[in-house]
C-alpha cells in the first residue's frame, strides 16, 4: 500500500509542484554533532545521536535508497530501535509500513495516543480541505502511545511530547534535550520565515495556527536557545525567523512571494543528493533572504 502511495505521490506530486517552491527538503547529511538528515525526494528524516545510542525521528517514504542513505551517513538500521512519529502520513512512516523493506521491524514506534486512531480506523485522514480520504496506514510495529506534555527517556536523550493538532489530529512536536524541536508537518518555511504548514494537506488551518501559537509560548517561556528542524523546508536556530508569520497558512496554490531562489524546481530531482555532500559540511540552515520584508527576520 505505502509503496504504492509513495511512488504516486513522486510522480504526481513532482508534476503539481514542479516550480511552487513548496517543498525545499534538505539534502543528506548532518546539522551538527548529534542530528543527521536523509532525503527521500521531498521530505526529510532525522537521526539523533547521544552516547552511544541513535533515535530516528520519523521514517519518511516508503522509499528504495534509505538502506543506502543511511550508509552514507554511517548509521546501522539494525541500530535503530526507537522512532518517534510526528504524524502517520505515508511520507512520514512508510519505512514502517507493511509493505516497506523492513529495515526497522524491531523498532518500537511512539506515536501519539489520538493519532493512533487513524492507525486503528477510529478516524479517516482527510486532506484537500477535507474532501479526500487517504488510505490507512498498516505497521506491524510496536506502539508507545503518547499524551500532550509527556516527558520520557530513551538512553541518555531525553524527548518531550508535545501535541500541535491541526495538519492531523494527533500531530506531534518532540522537543529533545531541552534544545532541539522536531516540527514535521507543523511550519513551513518560506523565504520570509515561518508559516502555519501547508493549507490543502491540514485537518484543520485554524487550529493549526492556534497550535503554533501555543508552540511559540510554550518556547519562548523557557528562555533558552533552540535548534527548530522542519520536515520538508530545513532547520533554523532564529525563532523570530520560524514563528515570523505563524498566523497565515501556507497557500500551496499560489505562486510564493517573495520569491525563494534557493528553492528546487521539482523538489523530487535528487541528483544534487549525494555522498560526497552528505559527508562534507554541514547543512545550512535557514534564513531570511535580503530584501525579504518579514516580521523580523535573521540573515546569515
Ligand atoms: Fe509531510
Amino acid at each position: 500500500m505505502s509503496k504504492m502511495d509513495s511512488k504516486m505521490q513522486k510522480i504526481s506530486m513532482s508534476l503539481i509542484y514542479r516550480g511552487k517552491e513548496i517543498f525545499k527538503p534538505m539534502n543528506t547529511g548532518w546539522i551538527d554533532e548529534h542530528v543527521a538528515c536523509i532525503r527521500e525526494w521531498v521530505a526529510n528524516i532525522f537521526f539523533y545521536t547521544k552516547n552511544g545510542t541513535t533515535i530516528m525521528i520519523d521514517a519518511g517514504y516508503n522509499y528504495e535508497r534509505l538502506r543506502e542513505k543511511m550508509e552514507w551517513l554511517k548509521i546501522d538500521p539494525s541500530e535503530i530501535r526507537h522512532i518517534l512519529i510526528t504524524h502517520q502520513d505515508t511520507d512520514h512512516i512508510g519505512a514502517v509500513e507493511r509493505d516497506s523493506d523492513g529495515l526497522f521491524k524491531q523498532a518500537k514506534l511512539y506515536i501519539g495516543e489520538i493519532e493512533n486512531r487513524y492507525m486503528t480506523g477510529e478516524v479517516k485522514r482527510k486532506v484537500m480541505f477535507r474532501t479526500m480520504n487517504l488510505s490507512k496506514v498498516i505497521s506491524d510495529n510496536e506502539r508507545i502511545l503518547l499524551k500532550d506534555g509527556q516527558i520520557f527517556t530513551i538512553g541518555d536523550i531525553k524527548i518531550e511530547a508535545i501535541l500541535v493538532p491541526g495538519h492531523t489530529w494527533g500531530h506531534m512536536v518532540y522537543l529533545i534535550d531541552d534544545e532541539y524541536v522536531f516540527t514535521g508537518d507543523t511550519i513551513w518555511f518560506g523565504a520570509d520565515g515561518g508559516y502555519s504548514f501547508i493549507n490543502a494537506l491540514a485537518e484543520d488551518n485554524e487550529l493549526s495556527i492556534k497550535s503554533l501559537e501555543m508552540l511559540e509560548k510554550n518556547l519562548r517561556r523557557r528562555e533558552k536557545d533552540f535548534k527548530v528542524i522542519t520536515g520538508h523546508t530545513g532547520w533554523s536556530d532564529d525563532l523570530d525567523f520560524v514563528f515570523a508569520h505563524r498566523t497565515e497558512v501556507c497557500n500551496s496554490f499560489h505562486n510564493r512571494t517573495p520569491h525563494d531562489p534557493t528553492a528546487p524546481y521539482d523538489g523530487y530531482d535528487e541528483k544534487d543528493d549525494t555522498r560526497e555532500k552528505a559527508r562534507g559540511s554541514l547543512l545550512p540552515k535557514a534564513y531570511a533572504l535580503p530584501n525579504v520584508t518579514g516580521r523580523k527576520g535573521r540573515n546569515g
